[in-house]
């Protein structure tokens, strides 16, 4: 891609209820040469517009080469995914990006991996998940411990089944209030990772969420004697302008949208308590 500030127009393709107001929005480029061109990683986001009313950053839940669109998951919290969230299937809309950094799939290659997703922040952890099931022999075990508040809150969970039979793959589920029909774990993400216990050895996390899960994620994994660089997590959730100028998303003296968003707990150490 040459301007990562130009935007690109396409459509809506589809549009998939994910938990009570969350969409799963799948985006097509009206021109095929850009479609082509328009190749990011897992970590990585984009701005999507919604004419007349604004634009506004987010993760980006597909894998490209893999899917044949670019998706988000967008939960409707504001005025842009108000509008977005107004919209139907064919309806037009503006696409930039690939922005910031992703997370590195190579450099954990042969290691197991444990995933922490909360809420709509697990869904960025998605086509992590997504890219080694692709390429599953290159990893070691998968263990995937994914929350919400409620029931009606857990993302993307017709792929449960697909990420349950995968080889060395385990899914574990929590939210922190059930209901009459929720029959599994009660109870905060923290609690969950205390019981299922992963091992530090040869074992990389990757964490999304909201920051205080975040925060409280690391504290119980330190305890449990993973070091600062094996802990990867996204940010995303802070981020607002994603241009650097809101003054929003700064953790030190680095900026979430410029320097992340994807960072190690090692580059942030010290200041992830000042985030949350
Ligand atoms: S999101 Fe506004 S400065 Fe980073």
């Amino acid at each position: 891609m040459e301007n990562p500030y130009l935007p690109y127009l396409g459509r809506l393709a589809d549009i998939q209820p994910l938990a009570s107001d969350i969409r799963l929005f799948r985006f097509e480029f009206d021109d095929q040469a850009v479609a082509q061109d328009f190749t990011y990683q897992p970590g990585q986001f984009a701005f999507v517009s919604a004419f007349g009313v604004g634009e506004a950053p987010f993760g980006i839940t597909s894998v490209s080469g893999i899917d044949d669109t670019v998706d988000f998951a967008i939960a409707k919290v504001g005025t842009v995914t108000r509008a977005l969230h107004e919209m139907g299937v064919g309806d037009k809309v503006g696409i930039r990006g690939p922005m910031g950094n992703w997370f590195p799939l190579d450099d954990i290659k042969g290691r197991n991996v444990v995933f922490l997703g909360g809420g709509i922040g697990g869904a960025p952890l998605r086509p992590v998940i997504s890219s080694i099931l692709h390429d599953r022999s290159s990893y070691g075990d998968m263990t995937i411990l994914w929350a919400a508040r409620n029931p009606g809150l857990l993302v993307f969970t017709e792929e449960y089944d697909s990420w349950r039979q995968a080889p060395r793959t385990h899914l574990h589920l929590t939210v922190d209030e059930g209901d009459e029909n929720w029959n599994g774990h009660v109870g905060l993400i923290t609690r969950l990772l205390q019981q299922v216990g992963p091992s530090p050895d040869n074992t990389s996390v990757v964490i999304c969420g909201p920051p205080i899960m975040i925060h409280f994620a690391v504290i119980e994994l330190q305890k449990m004697g993973f070091a600062s660089e094996q802990i990867i997590m996204t940010l995303e959730a802070k981020m607002k302008c994603g241009i650097g100028k809101c003054g929003r998303c700064n953790i030190g003296e680095k900026y979430v949208c410029l320097h992340g968003p994807v960072f190690s707990h090692s580059e942030i150490k010290g200041f992830l308590e000042s985030f949350v």
